[in-house]
């Protein structure tokens, strides 16, 4: 019989075993360990968004060399000013923008020396964008100084220039009215056409963090000419997304009733949104005194999914106010065997199907309904339910989630082997294509038991509500 101590134990062996080196240093983690006769596709890199919850379980060993190394190796692939033409000059036609980190990199070698190649998403599947990486980075580098106390890494000069170039690639004007991020498809998790171009929430969520992160680590010389413009970001984004992402029923009612056509400042419908556009699903489905974060929002469309790596970190890094987070909570209480199934969790739910699959999707065969990201279970949501839970005092939902995943793998460990995601309604299934031994599966669960145990973690990851002072113009 195997037991939860196995399990884990089980986990830390698997997680070392796909540390990446570079020479004889950690450099990172690659993204599902090889299996004899299985092609890995690009599943040998590090990526940077799988590399957080790897990160994170070291840093609650003491072990922040690896992620140190990570954190320097990572922002010399960022382009800038000094790399950028080398960096080009190995693209096919593609020109990222400086400030952009890669969506992951690998360790190859030349004449007989290790050598560092990142993709910037001129070879991934689709040409994606991985705006999430930049994001991700300076999120995991605040945790490493909040875990390790080492605040000298961040106020490295290169450092300082990293964050800057960040700040600057997000806060370029461009032609947006919004304070959200406009991205293109496929920009972080969800990596594939999906509908999820736009101001998704999952971008919006990492990228208010990013701010908050980037206010916190900035020296003064590098604060001073930002600081202002942080600050009123942030105001913005926190107004937009707490008012005009928020689902609940009162909020359906509303737009149930909507006018449109509206023209001028002091409109209601401010985007159009057409009451025949809310799905039915969606006052059916939503329970009394719960509520959830829409996937996404732009003229005349809002994106009615509940995604759930959005929502989360919207709780962990105070975007919701206080209601909202319990709120959010109280759904997945209700909702649990549809967002939480036999595997926590579902990244999106509910699937697209059918004519709207065909639409949504580009006729996807990888994400048919209740698969990969159409609907299915990603284990490495465990770690975020755990810390939303944490962080709205609902300790035991984080528990509960622990529980189903801990159920299922002292049962089938040996023949799940810690697949990437499941699929079906309630995630039961192991996924069509899923990797095995996927590192950021075992990694989120050790930092989910990390978080139970040691609860103080939690604040490498989240962050106090923001405060807005002065005039905020929405
Ligand atoms: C898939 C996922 C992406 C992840 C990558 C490596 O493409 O969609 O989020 O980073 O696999 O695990």
């Amino acid at each position: 019989m195997v037991t939860e101590d196995a399990l884990l134990n089980e986990a830390w062996e698997r997680l070392e075993a796909s540390i990446l080196k570079y020479g004889e240093e950690p450099v990172g983690t690659v993204a599902a360990t090889p299996e004899a006769g299985v092609k890995q596709y690009n599943y040998g890199h590090c990526f940077i968004r799988d590399f957080v919850p790897s990160g994170l379980a070291f840093l609650t060993k003491g072990r922040g060399k690896v992620v140190s190394n990570f954190l320097i190796q990572t922002l010399k692939l960022q382009i800038n000013h000094n790399n950028i033409e080398e960096i080009r000059a190995h693209m096919d036609g593609a020109r990222p923008g400086i400030g952009l980190m890669p969506a992951s990199f690998e360790v190859e070698e030349e004449n007989g020396e290790p050598v560092i190649r990142a993709d910037y998403g001129e070879r991934a599947i689709g040409r994606v964008t991985p705006v999430d990486s930049c994001l991700w980075w300076l999120i995991l580098l605040r945790a490493y100084t909040k875990a390790t106390g080492d605040s000298n890494l961040a106020h490295e000069p290169e450092f300082q220039e990293g964050i800057k170039l960040i700040l600057e690639l997000c806060l370029v004007k461009r032609f947006d009215m919004y304070p959200t991020l406009l991205v293109p498809d496929g920009a972080f998790m969800i990596d594939r056409r999906m509908g999820v171009f736009g101001r998704p929430l999952e971008i919006q969520a990492l990228f208010y963090a990013t701010l908050l992160a980037a206010d916190e680590l900035l020296l003064p010389e590098y604060k001073i000419p930002v600081h202002d413009e942080i600050q009123q970001r942030l105001a913005r984004l926190k107004i937009h997304i707490q008012q005009h992402y928020w689902i609940d029923l009162d909020r359906v009612n509303e737009i149930h009733r909507y006018e449109n056509e509206e023209f001028g400042e002091e409109v209601v419908n401010k985007f159009n949104i057409y009451p025949d556009s809310v799905p039915t699903w969606v006052a059916e489905w939503l329970p009394k005194q719960a509520g959830y974060l829409a996937g996404n929002l732009g003229p005349g469309w809002m994106d009615f999914r509940f995604f759930a790596l959005g929502n989360l970190m919207s709780i962990i890094c105070s975007l919701t106010d206080t209601q909202q987070s319990q709120d959010i909570m109280n759904l997945i209480a209700r909702k649990w065997s549809d967002l939480v199934g036999d595997m926590p969790m579902k990244i999106c739910f509910p699937a697209v199907e059918d004519k709207e699959w065909q639409w949504v999707t580009g006729c996807d065969p990888k994400n048919i309904r209740w698969s990969y990201h159409n609907g299915g279970n990603w284990p490495v949501l465990l770690w975020f339910m755990v810390a939303a839970a944490q962080k709205t005092g609902r300790t035991s939902l984080g528990d509960r989630a622990i529980k189903v995943a801990e159920k299922r793998w002292l049962e089938y460990k040996d023949k799940d082997k810690w697949p990437e995601y499941y699929d079906g309604k309630k995630g039961t299934l192991v996924g069509k294509k899923a990797m095995r031994y996927q590192t950021w599966t075992l990694a989120a669960y050790i930092v989910a038991k990390d978080l139970m145990e040691n609860p103080q973690h939690l604040e490498w990851i989240s962050f106090e509500d923001f405060e807005i002072s002065g005039k905020v113009e929405v």
